[in-house]
Parts: C-alpha cells; structure tokens; sequence
C-alpha cells in the first residue's frame, strides 16, 4: 500500500470579517496517497477551492487555519511559514486553475514561462531549462513547439494555454498536482482531451492528482476516489464506483441526479433545490438539512460525524449511525 503523501488531519479554516469569524471549513481530514488520483466535488461555495489553496499555503489574507494541520510528505507543515511553503511550491506540490490566461505572464512567452520554472526549482543552466521546457511541452501534447515557445499567452487557445499551465506545473516532476476546475472554461471537446492528459501523466509520472470540479462527470473520467464537500464538511469519501453506484449520503445522492446522461435526454435536468448555505448563515445540526428529502428533527439539531460507513467508504449522515463507526 503507497504511504500518504498528503494528509489533512482535523484542518478547520475560518475567516475573519470585522470582529465575527467564521468557519469555512470544518473538520477536514482526508489522505492522498503517492499516485493516488482523488476529486473533491461540490457546489458553489462548499469549500473546495480554500481546501486547495491550504494545501498550497495560499490561503486568502482574511482567513485563518484555526485548527487541525497538513503533513505532506511525511513533514508537518506550520501553517506561519511562508519559507516552509515557499520551498514546496512547485517543486512538491503544484496547481493548475481554472483559467490560464490570469495565471500565466501575459508579457512572457509561454515557453520561457516554463524555462524559468525549471531554472528556479531544479537551478539549471538558461540552454538546459529550455531542452526540458520544449521536451515538456511535446509531453502535454502540443506540437510545432520550437515556434509555440516564443508566443505569448494571447496567442493561444483556452486549451493550448491549459497545456501550458500543465507543463509549468509538471516541470518539477511534484509529487502532487492540484487541478481546479481545470476544464470548466473549456469547450467540451477540449475538456475531454485535458482530462485524459491529466490521466496520462498521472500514469506516466506517477503524480498524484486532486482534481476539484462541481462536476461528478469530470471527476469520473480521472479519479480513483472521490472526496464529497458540503457547506465546508466532507460529508462523503470513497472509490468513484462506489460513489456512482451506490451513494450513502443523499447530497451525493442529488448531484448524481443532476449529472446529464443518456437515459433523461429530452428532459428537464434535475436540480437540488434550495442553495449552499452563505459562511454567516451555517447553523448548527446537519448542514445539508434544509434540503435533505431524508432529514428529521434530529438532522436539524445535531450535526452528524463522519462515519466509516465500509472499509474505504467515510459518510457524515444520521442515516448510518448504528451501522457505521465515527472516525
Ligand atoms: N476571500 C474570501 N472572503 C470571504 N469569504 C470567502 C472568501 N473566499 C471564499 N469565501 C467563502 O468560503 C466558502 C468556500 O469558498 P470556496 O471558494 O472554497 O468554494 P468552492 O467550493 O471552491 O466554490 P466554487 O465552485 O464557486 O469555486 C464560501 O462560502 C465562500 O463564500
Ligand atoms: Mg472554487
């Protein structure tokens, strides 16, 4: 069994605004072992992205890790420490977001972007950089790249720039690449090549991927596991067959419905109804409550703890509590 490269134990963040704070996310505890593929979906608002940008050390100005820690690689990182981080970025750990165009230098050629990468993490020479950038880039799939190399970003297509975010990210050769929404901005052509992309080289290099999408269909065509976030808790984890043949909680019950499929063509796509709870209106029991077909009064008083529900199946609902074991 490969070792957990990252490990969130227990990790609650919490903004601060004017003299309230407020928890945003809760109770985070997951693992990502070494070239394990792992999405977290959710809607809008859930928590997914400041999950991510934890993990990175990027956590907005106004918020706060106030409990519970990250371990990555074996190494406990101090949530105060922009060298600690600093030293991880890129070389350990790199992201891909969901647009390109604001994460790339749009004064910079595209393939210089990728040779300094490489010379400021692995210090090689200027010629040395620009081999590994142009040998990166044919990796990713884009072709004709001795000329793409001297384009700038406007230059490119959403998906040739994604390529190009992917190869920055990959340079390094980091254990772990964070995607999020990686393909949301794309059409669904180039989506489908980007997800196989990240596959191949999750197969090819071995790096482990967290992939964020709202989207179970995204995450389904690249992830082994899929972690389920509701209102700023991990209310579902377990393998995506798992997940798409038999949900436990009735939040991932009602994303599944709402995914597109052959069999409801020509029919309105279902939505659950009502919308995530905004961060000052979270209240305490269940945070799925007020939308759950399956609540009762206790959903609406206690919140419930994330249960093991089966040996790699973990569920935060009242629905299993005599048969699951709280972890
Ligand atoms: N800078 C911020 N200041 C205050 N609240 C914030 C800030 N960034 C995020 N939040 C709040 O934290 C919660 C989680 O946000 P997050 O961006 O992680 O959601 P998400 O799941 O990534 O959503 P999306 O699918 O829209 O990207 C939301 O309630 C959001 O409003
Ligand atoms: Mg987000």
């Amino acid at each position: 069994m490969a070792s957990a490269l990252l490990e969130l134990q227990d990790m609650e963040v919490a903004f601060t605004i004017g003299k309230k704070t407020y928890p945003a996310l809760q109770q985070i505890s997951f693992q990502v072992k070494e070239g394990e593929t792992v999405g977290i979906v959710g809607e809008s608002g859930c928590g997914k992205s400041l999950t991510s940008l934890s993990v990175m050390g990027l956590l907005p100005e106004t918020a706060a890790m106030t409990k519970g820690g990250i371990v990555l690689d074996g190494k406990f990182m101090e949530p105060a420490s922009p060298e600690r981080w600093g030293a991880v970025r890129g070389k350990q750990v790199s992201m891909i977001f969901q647009n390109p165009m604001s994460a790339l230098n749009p004064l910079m050629p595209v393939g210089k972007q990728i040779a300094e990468m490489a010379m400021t993490h692995l210090s090689v020479s200027k010629p040395e950089a620009k081999r590994l950038a142009t040998e990166m880039m044919v990796k990713v799939g884009l072709s004709r790249v001795e000329r793409l190399y001297d384009d700038y970003p406007h230059q490119l297509s959403g998906g040739m720039m994604q390529r190009i975010m992917i190869a920055m990210a990959l340079i390094c050769s980091p254990k772990l690449l964070i995607a999020d929404e990686p393909t949301t901005a794309l059409d669904v052509t180039i989506q489908a090549q980007i997800l196989d992309l990240l596959r191949e080289m999750n197969r090819s290099t071995g790096t482990a991927i967290l992939l964020i999408s709202h989207d179970l269909g995204v995450i389904r065509e690249v992830c082994d596991r899929v972690i389920v976030m509701y209102a700023g808790y991990i209310v579902e984890d377990a393998p995506v067959g798992d997940i798409l043949d038999h949900p436990k909680h009735p939040y991932t019950a009602g994303l599944l419905q709402s995914l597109p499929g052959a069999d409801k063509r020509g029919r309105p796509l279902y939505t659950i109804p009502g919308r995530v709870p905004a961060l000052a209106d979270r209240r305490s029991g269940c945070p799925f409550a007020g939308r759950c077909p399956s609540a009762t009064d206790l959903c609406e008083s206690v919140a419930p703890d994330l249960l093991q529900a089966a040996a790699h199946h973990r569920v935060r609902c009242h629905l299993y509590a005599n048969g699951g074991r709280a972890v």
